[in-house]
């Protein structure tokens, strides 16, 4: 299990996404100036003489190089309006840079010292004003500071804020007629008419990244483990496998073991309680007097006594201390999220929006432990529950050998058994618990994954990625987290339901406890080779009436040979 450990935690990111998101100015403009001429400041509003021409001179550094033909595609391009809004319309820009928003009126721009934005607490309707407030009882004071030039950067959310001319500077909604018309060709951000955009087209770096590093450790704890495997393997090559419990039942039959004499119908509680590593020798030297014949009484007994305490424990502790824990991980992922199921369900799995990004910015390895700690505790939590699963299909596997007559299941058949499950468990049950558990940790894996971003910033003469600016960090999904926790509960309430059925009466639990399995194979002397045949399990023997006085006490074991149903209330040994 701790081989796997690194295994767990890696392997979700060897392949993680790595978004290219463009660092972007946004120079409202006049056509005059792409071309060389000053910036018309003529529509500046309430700045002192100078200023406003010194304000102008901050988009000089940026303009455009129109004959720029360095590149494959043109570096500029001409768009219209609806498509330079569209184009727009995401937190993280790949294919597009800088916009230069060619208007056929000055930008208007006010000091914001004196003007501000005022909106009204019900309409939404919004005024700058200056002086004292136009209505100050419906109208709330907006902090309306950006700057300008707009400079989106990838961190900023929303990063595209300025496409709504009120810059309230937490939210655009440019679905808002008060922001945006409806009629796109109308939009006026800088509050004069847009005659269409000139947008940088950017080349795409990259896409999916592969990381060598992460690979190679992954693939080096693989080849440990094959090692480890391997080594035990040719190590141990003549050791009879012991996995199955046909495996164990044959074993039993084949070399009685002589410590678990006369113990026939004790289940794995009793055999625990008499019976341990401590108490072992102790037994050995005073057989058969500690030992008292037991009355066969039939009990229905539940699924869920076949699991040991401490495993329903385990896996139900693990499992509330994880849902607990993905429950606050919903809550707190659905803060900004649109609400409503089918817009959730857009933000879709795996994908980035802006929205679904930790805030957190780690190192490389940071982010992806992080994104992998969800793995290895549902890896954690699908074992324990395997765990659970397997004791209980064990049990009733056992229990079929008081009606039917069958070979064992083994894992190197010999004479006439049968080759074991391939998870030791039937198929009708292993297909589904494999396909759930690899859609549990698809569903993880998506719920909480490795996001790389790399931005470009704009040069004069080109892109650049800035190092210090990419960010490595997890993004999330809520939906995948809401289905993940959905699944663990599936699968915890499963749990519960199967332990409710009830075993057919009879059999003494055994579990897969090999002391009480052993108790049950003390076939007869005549029975030879029982384990290669066909067996079941009853009274061999009822006892023999009137011997001596004393109650007759028979005997029950694993047999080839004819069995009966034991006869309740009758003494066994
Ligand atoms: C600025 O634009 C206005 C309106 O188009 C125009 O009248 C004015 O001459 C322009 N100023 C400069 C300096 O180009
Ligand atoms: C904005 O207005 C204030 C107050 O009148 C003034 O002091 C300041 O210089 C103005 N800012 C600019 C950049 O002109
Ligand atoms: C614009 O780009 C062209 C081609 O790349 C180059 O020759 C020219 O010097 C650039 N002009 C300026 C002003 O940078
Ligand atoms: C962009 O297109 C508009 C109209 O479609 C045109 O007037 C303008 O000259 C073009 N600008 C450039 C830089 O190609
Ligand atoms: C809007 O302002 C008015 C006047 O102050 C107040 O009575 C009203 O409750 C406010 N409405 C909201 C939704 O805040
Ligand atoms: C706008 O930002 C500047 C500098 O960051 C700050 O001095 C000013 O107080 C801010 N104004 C408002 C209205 O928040
Ligand atoms: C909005 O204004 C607040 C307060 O001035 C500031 O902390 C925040 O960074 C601003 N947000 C954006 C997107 O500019």
């Amino acid at each position: 299990m701790l081989s796997s450990l690194p295994l767990h935690l890696l392997f979700n990111s060897v392949i993680f996404t790595n978004l290219q998101a463009n660092d972007y100015v946004v120079v409202p403009t006049m056509e005059d100036w792409l071309s060389g001429a000053k910036y018309n400041t003529s529509s500046f509003v309430g700045f002192s003489s100078g200023k406003a021409d010194a304000v102008g001179a901050l988009f000089d550094p940026y303009r455009p190089n129109l004959t720029d033909t360095s590149g494959d595609l043109p570096r500029y391009k001409n768009v219209s309006t609806e498509l330079c809004l569209s184009q727009y319309n995401v937190q993280y820009t790949t294919l597009v840079g800088n916009v230069y928003i060619v208007q056929s009126q000055p930008t208007v721009w006010r000091n914001q010292t004196l003007w501000k934005l005022a909106v009204h607490n019900i309409t939404g309707d919004f005024v700058w004003y200056t002086g004292s407030p136009p209505n100050p009882e419906n109208y709330k004071w907006q902090n309306a500071n950006t700057t300008f030039p707009y400079r989106s950067r990838p961190e900023t959310v929303p990063s595209n804020g300025w496409r709504c001319p009120s810059r309230r500077n937490s939210t655009c909604n440019v679905e808002d007629e008060r922001e945006v018309p409806s009629d796109k060709s109308k939009w006026a951000p800088y509050e004069s008419p847009v005659r269409y955009c000139l947008v940088e087209q950017v080349p795409e770096i990259c896409k999916l990244q592969f990381s060598f590093i992460i690979a190679s450790v992954v693939i080096v704890s693989n080849l440990i483990k094959a090692g480890c495997i391997a080594w035990l393997l040719l190590r141990y090559k003549k050791h009879e496998a012991l996995v199955t419990l046909g495996d164990a039942v044959a074993s039993f039959l084949e070399c009685v073991d002589l410590t678990t004499r006369g113990r026939c119908l004790q289940s794995k509680a009793e055999v625990e309680r008499h019976f341990n590593g401590n108490t072992l020798a102790r037994i050995d030297h005073m057989p058969d007097r500690v030992l008292k014949p037991q009355r066969f009484e039939p009990i229905r007994q539940k699924w869920s006594m076949a699991p040991s305490y401490g495993t329903w424990f385990a896996a139900y502790m693990f499992y509330f201390g994880a849902v607990l824990f993905g429950i606050l991980a919903i809550i707190w992922s659905l803060d900004g999220m649109p609400s409503g199921l089918a817009k959730l369900w857009k933000v879709g799995f795996g994908s980035v929006n802006g929205k679904n990004l930790l805030s957190i910015g780690t190192s490389l390895m940071g982010s992806v432990l992080l994104a992998n700690t969800p793995q290895v505790i549902l890896s954690y939590l699908y074992i324990t529950f395997n765990t659970l699963y397997t004791n209980m299909f064990i049990a009733r596997e056992w229990a079929t050998y008081l009606n039917q007559r069958k070979t064992l299941r083994v894992t190197a058949p010999i004479g006439q058994q049968r080759e074991t499950y391939w998870l030791s468990v039937p198929f009708r049950f292993a297909i589904p618990m494999t396909i759930l558990s690899g859609v549990f940790h698809w569903l993880a894996s998506q719920s909480l994954f490795m996001v790389q971003i790399t931005v470009t910033v704009w040069k004069s003469t080109g892109r650049v990625i800035s190092v210090t600016d990419s960010i490595s960090t997890c993004g999330f999904s809520p939906v995948a987290i809401i289905l993940t926790t959905v699944i663990a509960t599936a699968i915890a309430v499963g749990g519960i339901i199967m332990g409710r059925l009830k075993y057919p009466a009879g059999m003494p639990m055994a579990g897969s406890l090999s002391a009480a399995i052993s108790a049950a194979c003390h076939p007869s002397e005549e029975d030879i080779d029982a384990h290669l045949r066909p067996v079941q399990w009853g009274a061999v023997s009822h006892g023999l009436e009137f011997s001596g006085g004393n109650e007759p006490v028979g005997h029950c074991s694993f047999s080839s040979l004819p069995v009966e149903l034991p006869i309740t209330g009758r003494l066994y040994a």
